[in-house]
């Protein structure tokens, strides 16, 4: 390995959310999705560099950044990106509630499929929308999570718009060519625009596994899509606040900048500055991270699957696990957890009771103790 994945990134900064939670307790905290390593150097450097000029007036995307983005969508997916599909933005939660706003009225439903990233629930209801709910059907024998089609097209006949999550978070599925192809038809069917969150899409765990953007599926597709992306999951610099929409429409991305007048800001010059170096110089890190997720994904299962009546599908893709506790016998998971000294997601937040998602991006040492911690908690240590 050419990059450091075992010393933990500094965690007693004053403004770190993830370990400020349970700052002066003994409690891992392997709850909200930012990772535990130090972003890659590559990333530190330009931003050491942006900073020495101490020039920091209000900024616009350089064609550095631009350049950097769209040769990442055709290295990566095979994909051509105009630059003037791309709509900076200070963050993809305020993307899902712009596109929100901008795809439909008081009356037009919004499908999100649960359990799901709470925003996808909220983001409805702060537009004055409805939100519909299509629950995914549950791990059977060997299958994982999956849609449930006929739902899914019952509630899409009061839908305009279908927020999807791809790859899932928390379920972790990358979904396949047959079942975007269904998601697409049905879109197509029931003329919804789809919002494609695709945040997690360069975390799939699978060796030569290889990310299919929603737009690129046809013409006639892309031109109902938003889709919505950013560095800071796979390059843990979600501090910096820079994402980006991707719509290749004129008449769909000029509803989406009108739904963002006066209320969404400039984003931030450093946010740029790391996205650019990501996107340009950082695979050789991420390639190296995906080799220590899936370490780290296997030992999750290892270590809880089948264990004292707790089931882990295997995430395909995050660093997420979504850990049914059900059959555990526990009145609430992630507190029981919280009182063994792991900090957990509570997956009554995702739709789900009963559920908790454990963030495994951090360095093994952490997360053995924390597996171990957790066994003993179960009675399985
Ligand atoms: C699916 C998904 N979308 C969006 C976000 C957050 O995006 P942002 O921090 O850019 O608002 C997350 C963070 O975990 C996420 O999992």
């Amino acid at each position: 390995m050419r990059y450091d994945f075992t010393t933990p990134a500094v965690q007693a900064v004053a403004d770190n959310i993830k370990w400020n939670k349970y700052a002066g307790r003994d409690v891992l905290p392997l709850w909200v999705a930012d990772m535990d390593f130090a972003s890659p150097p590559e990333i530190t450097a330009a931003l050491q560099q942006r900073v020495a000029s101490a020039s920091f007036g209000y900024s616009e995307p350089t064609p550095g950044v631009i350049a950097a983005v769209l040769g990442a969508m055709w290295r990566d997916y095979g994909w051509t990106v105009a630059p003037e599909w791309l709509v900076p933005l200070p963050g993809l939660v305020a993307g899902l509630n712009i596109a929100c706003r901008a795809t439909g009225g008081a009356a037009d439903g919004v499908l999100s499929a649960t359990p799901i990233y709470p925003p996808f629930m909220s983001a409805p209801a702060f537009s004055g929308r409805p939100l519909l709910k299509v629950p995914l059907l549950e791990p059977t024998g060997d299958e994982g999570w999956r849609w449930d089609w006929a739902a899914l097209e019952r509630e899409a006949a009061g839908a305009r718009t279908l927020l999807l999550c791809h790859p899932h978070n928390p379920v972790g599925r990358v979904w396949t060519a047959d079942e975007l192809d269904r998601l697409a038809a049905i879109a197509l069917r029931h003329d919804l625009t789809v919002v494609s969150d695709e945040i997690h899409c360069d975390l799939l765990l699978e060796p030569g596994a290889r990310h299919t953007p929603l737009a690129t599926l046809s013409p006639v597709l892309a031109a109902r899509t938003i889709t919505l992306m950013a560095p800071s999951k796979t390059y843990n610099v979600a501090g910096l606040a820079c994402a980006f929409a991707i719509i290749a429409d004129a008449g769909l991305r000029h509803a989406f900048q009108r739904a963002m007048r006066g209320i969404v800001p400039h984003v931030n010059l450093l946010g740029y500055v790391a996205a650019e170096a990501a996107y340009r110089d950082g695979a050789t890190w991420r390639d190296e991270l995906i080799a220590v997720l899936r370490h780290n994904r296997d030992r999750v299962i290892e270590a809880l699957d089948g264990v004292a009546g707790l089931r882990v599908a295997p995430p395909e893709a995050t660093y997420l696990a979504w850990i049914d506790c059900r059959s555990a016998g526990i009145a609430s998971p992630q507190r029981f957890f919280e009182e063994a000294g792991v900090g957990l997601s509570d997956g009554a937040d995702f739709g789900l009771p009963g559920f908790v998602r454990l963030n495994f991006g951090c360095p093994e040492a952490t997360l053995t103790q924390a597996l171990a911690r957790m066994r003993k908690a179960l009675g399985v240590a």
